[in-house]
């Protein structure tokens, strides 16, 4: 007798590998107060319906989406540098969450949203297509074992989608230290028909844009390591 399934029960579904591991992290008391206190302000609920920005920010300024801030500190330098462009940061990591929060409530920045929640569930459903001007990824998770290199973010599906999400003539800017990683995006960003690699294929970007240094970066300078910055634009 045949033990396999025997109800004729449908197979769990499988889950889908993230590119993130969910630390617990302990949240400051100002990290806590941040969000107990200014989600209203500054917070998006994960939804599956599209965003309007021109409701969320009152304007019609251009959106800038960007996808692990860690701290947010980068971005919120961003800013307050480019305030003539509304900026959408998504992370799934709390204390990162509460601080950015917090920074921006006491400096009084109100170009800027946090969404916590998994980007590339973000970005499927909450995401309008052809709706953002530029999408920032600064120093993600490398995933340096070879066993794990399932995880990086950066992989076919995910740039299909950042494809669809990106308006014409729109920008794709990643940052890494791990120059596995660098030569891992460098290809497969150079093979995506919908891009543009605006230092030439096969080429890093000579200058790192309007990114402002982040924790990450401190970091790998710190261990040695050297910064790779990689441009895109959407065809
Ligand atoms: C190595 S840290 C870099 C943080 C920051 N960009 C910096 O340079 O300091 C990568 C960050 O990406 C976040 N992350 C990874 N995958 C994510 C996902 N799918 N959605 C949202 N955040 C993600 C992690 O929680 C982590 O904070």
């Amino acid at each position: 007798m045949s033990t396999e399934n025997p109800q004729n029960e449908l197979p769990a579904p499988r889950r889908a590998i993230k590119s993130f591991v969910l630390r617990q992290g302990r949240l400051t008391s100002a990290q806590q107060n941040a969000l107990e206190s200014h989600w209203q302000d500054y917070g998006i609920d994960f939804s599956e319906q599209p965003l309007d920005y021109s409701a969320l920010f009152g304007n019609d300024n251009e959106t800038i989406v960007e996808i692990g801030f860690g701290n947010g500190d980068s971005l919120l330098q961003q800013a307050i540098r480019q305030p003539q462009y509304n900026f959408i940061g998504i992370e799934v990591h709390g204390p990162g969450v509460g601080h950015l929060i917090h920074n921006a409530n006491t400096q009084n920045i109100h170009n800027i949203r946090v969404i916590r929640h998994d980007a590339v569930d973000v970005l499927t459903q909450q995401i309008a297509d052809d709706s953002i001007q530029q999408l920032q990824l600064f120093f993600p998770d490398p995933w340096h074992k070879k066993r794990h290199h399932k995880r990086r973010i950066i992989k076919p599906a995910f740039i299909e989608l950042i494809g669809k999400k990106l308006k014409t003539s729109g920008f794709f800017h990643m940052a890494t230290d791990w120059q596995h990683y660098a030569e891992h995006m460098l290809d497969e960003m150079d093979q995506a028909e919908a891009f543009r690699n605006i230092s030439g294929e096969g080429h890093y970007s000579q200058n790192k844009g309007a990114r402002c240094e982040t924790k990450f970066e401190r970091r790998g300078i710190k261990l040695g390591h050297d910064v790779w910055d990689l441009i895109y634009e959407k065809r």
